[in-house]
């Protein structure tokens, strides 16, 4: 494809078209009854307070001195930043979905004098309108909104609330159906959405990047039937944009793995139904699992992504990757966490937001072997019910023994069928779990891998990562020793107040 041709192509997926990246069914959003249905469903369930998001006034929340107990390692110093939706109820309305809050991304200095926190919203062109409506205006990924004002590409639904990195000297907000927004690290305001080339506004840009160990950014983007390539550079250039066609037109890609020379993509059997949903209009679900599709992973190359395999693998549905790497045999070992359907997203996440929260599908990391030569693929599911995959950053796209995720292996009275909580590290070459249950008040979110100053080994790091404290609806991060969860944290510090559950999150060293 020549340049021409692919800036035409790019165009028709960004501003070109209203595009439906993530269209889910629906029913209207919820009147103001939903808001006190779900007031109640607190009081009886404490840690549905997590979800109850921000009013819509709040622009920001900060706390300069965060109660800290335990010892905060003296080198651990820098930025965690974290990212999830936040905003759900506006004018009397309350989505139906998790995914459908406005972004609003946190941030953590531990510095000095101990740990201080910004949150911030992402002042996307959604919620600036939105602010001055006084009400929801576009429909979102679970939730339809009457008297739709007119949208012109994705940005317009674009709520920025995925993920969060700092990278070149600005944070990167990302969602997944179009731009990431800029973000200044100094005061988290927000510069605006990245158009990393003339030509390119509203391109999809996904949540998931992969920093390899020369700080290039590696990226997706999936639309209808294509699939963009970015190549960002470690000064936060475009070093390159590619784009190729998608194995399986309409559906979803949500994370990506990298290797030395292939970028890794899982596309699980889940659809959107464009003939019959349109944005949300339909009362249909408009997003389709298909049992009897395979998850394919597409594997292209970095420098051609026209050269690529497709290998199928049994249906199942994935958000997140762990990592992946080249074996000198040829094939390529992919860590990702699979779950059986797609119910997480389709339900729980709704009945999340109605306040009769709970998973209902097993989730469990799974390890694929794909051989580059004969095209054949295998997979084995390791053991246990968890999500949030993260690794050692310095491992990233190279063999990495060990995979932090959150997990669950308890029911407690009282509580449901609740997220995560406990975090363990599983030695993926001997199966061995080093685990912490943070007990049942706690909801157990992301941990990341923040390794140790001056260290080299995979695992010489500290694990980072937030829990909801219903007891006391409050936000507290954590650290603990990677080679030691079981321990339990080394230092926490406690927020006076309680952020929305959030997805994902990043670190910068200082
Ligand atoms: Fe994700």
């Amino acid at each position: 494809m020549n340049r021409r041709d692919l800036i035409r192509a790019l165009a028709a997926l960004g501003a070109g078209s209203a595009l439906p990246a993530f269209a889910l069914d629906a029913a209207p959003a919820g009147s103001g009854a939903a808001a006190a249905a779900f007031d109640r469903a607190v009081a009886e369930m404490r840690w549905l307070g997590a979800l109850k998001g921000v009013s819509a006034g709040t622009d920001t929340l900060r706390c300069d001195r965060l109660a800290v107990s335990g010892r905060w390692p003296a080198g651990l110093r820098g930025r965690f930043y974290r990212n999830g939706p936040a905003l759900f109820e506006r004018g009397g309305q309350r989505y139906r979905h998790w995914f459908d809050g406005d972004g609003m991304v946190q941030r953590f200095e531990f510095g000095p004098n101990g740990v201080s926190h910004l949150g911030r919203m992402v002042r996307t062109p959604k919620l600036a309108n939105e602010r001055e409506a006084g009400r929801f205006l576009v429909n979102a990924l679970g939730t339809r909104i009457d008297d739709e004002a007119p949208v012109q590409g994705p940005d317009s639904f674009n709520t920025a609330n995925t993920n969060a990195i700092e990278h070149a000297g600005r944070v990167l907000a990302m969602w997944e159906g179009g731009s990431a927004f800029a973000l200044d690290p100094a005061d988290l305001s927000t510069r605006g959405a990245v158009t990393w080339q003339p030509g390119l506004e509203q391109a999809p840009f996904s949540a998931h990047p992969k920093l390899d160990p020369q700080g290039n950014l590696w990226n997706i983007g999936t639309t209808q039937d294509k699939v963009v390539v970015w190549h960002v550079d470690p000064a936060g250039k475009l070093a390159r944009v590619q784009i190729g066609e998608s194995p399986y037109p309409g559906g979803m890609a949500h994370d990506v793995a990298i290797t030395e020379r292939y970028i890794v993509l899982p596309l699980p059997p889940v659809r959107l139904n464009f003939g019959r949903a349109g944005r949300g209009r339909e009362p249909e679900q408009a997003m389709d699992f298909a049992p009897d599709q395979p998850l394919r992973i597409l594997v292209m190359r970095k420098d051609d992504v026209a050269e690529r395999r497709v290998f199928e693998l049994p249906a199942q549905f994935v958000f997140h990757v762990g990592n992946a790497h080249e074996r000198s045999d040829g094939t390529i070992v992919l860590s990702f966490v699979g779950a059986p359907d797609a119910t997480f997203l389709t339900r729980d996440a709704i009945a999340l937001m109605r306040g009769e929260g709970g998973m209902s599908t097993h989730t469990r990391t799974q390890v694929a072997t794909l051989d580059m030569a004969s095209g054949r693929a295998r997979v084995d599911a390791l053991a246990g019910a968890v999500e949030f995959p993260r690794i050692d950053p310095r491992r990233i796209g190279l063999p990495a023994r060990h995979l932090v995720t959150a997990v669950n292996w308890k029911s407690f009275p009282g509580r449901g069928r609740t997220l995560f909580h406990g975090i363990q590290v599983q030695d993926l070459a001997s199966g061995r779990v080093d685990r912490f249950d943070y007990g049942a008040d706690a909801v157990v979110e992301e941990h990341i891998v923040v390794p140790k100053p001056g260290s080299t080994r995979e695992l010489d790091a500290w694990l980072v990562g937030t829990t909801f404290d219903a007891r006391r609806q409050a936000t507290q991060v954590n650290v603990l020793d990677a080679r030691r969860v079981a321990d339990g944290p080394i230092a926490q510090a406690t927020l006076p107040y309680a952020l929305p559950l959030g997805f994902h999150g990043n670190f910068s060293a200082a």
